[in-house]
């Protein structure tokens, strides 16, 4: 992806002691960055505050997320917004949730025009309420020629339930005579996913501490690089970034091979 280094140096100047981004080979910047956003919950309760204040103030993170990941040159950004098992939640968190997406859509839209980013959503959007999808089928539309940064949202997502998806439609596919099931491969599979046709994340953050997928991406992570960080998702910023990219550099991707540096 093309950079503007004259921007992202200005917009990572006053950096911490510890950091630089010096630190970083801009060379080897991941392609297509994951986040699953989490511990909004926890940081409203810290505070005194209703969980749903937790919500409202991840806004803020992912709309500085979507930045730096502009900004570093990511290709793909991806997050994990609203989880197939997250219907469980009492109804008034979930329907704040639906608001809140809907709501934050519309008013990042010029962020994303004047950013060159195109929108994507990962998940079964027929659940969604009327005017989130509404909202949703909008910015779509309205970022569709956008040709920077593929911003997907993972939204009423779950990977089993996309694996089986995809196993339906090449049953369907096979029976009609248009594929034979002794020839199907990992493309198949990977073309009848939500993520058909975006690379494979390279990096995985996960915030608030948690080892665990939950869920997310469980075919297309499989080579993936995980950076799980103890901040809560509220208090991810530009710096976390950079952090979670630089451990990235220092790992060696080996692939199931041996390694190649
Ligand atoms: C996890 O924190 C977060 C979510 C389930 C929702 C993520 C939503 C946002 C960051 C709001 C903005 C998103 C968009 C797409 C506009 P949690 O509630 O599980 O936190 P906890 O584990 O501390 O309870």
């Amino acid at each position: 992806m093309l950079r503007d280094e004259e921007k992202l140096r200005a917009y990572y100047a006053d950096a911490p002691e510890d950091l630089s981004l010096d630190d970083l080979d801009l060379d080897r910047i991941p392609r297509h960055v994951s986040i699953i956003m989490d511990g909004n919950g926890r940081w409203a309760t810290r505070r005194g505050l209703d969980r749903s204040q937790g919500h409202v103030a991840g806004v803020d993170s992912l709309r500085e997320a979507v930045t730096t990941s502009v900004r570093l040159g990511v290709d793909v950004f991806s997050v994990y917004a609203f989880s197939t098992e997250n219907w469980n939640r009492p109804q008034r968190e979930v329907e704040l949730l639906m608001h809140l997406f809907a709501t934050t859509l519309v008013n990042e839209l010029p962020l994303f025009h004047q950013e060159n980013v195109r929108l994507r959503f990962l998940g079964d959007l027929e659940a969604l309420p009327e005017r989130t999808r509404t909202v949703f089928q909008r910015g779509l539309d309205e970022t569709a020629d956008h040709t920077g940064m593929v911003f997907a949202l993972a939204v009423n997502y779950g990977s089993r339930a996309e694996i089986a998806r995809a196993a339906r439609a090449l049953a369907r596919e096979a029976a009609g005579g248009a594929l034979d099931p002794d020839a199907i491969t990992e493309d198949d599979v990977s073309r009848h996913l939500y993520t058909a046709g975006l690379p494979d994340p390279d990096l995985l953050i996960r915030t608030s501490g948690e080892l665990r997928l939950s869920n997310y991406l469980l075919w297309q992570l499989a080579y993936t690089e995980f950076y799980v960080t103890d901040t809560l998702w509220p208090d991810f910023d530009r710096w976390e970034y950079l952090r979670a990219v630089r451990a990235f550099q220092h790992r060696s991707r080996r692939f199931g091979g041996v390694t190649n540096r």
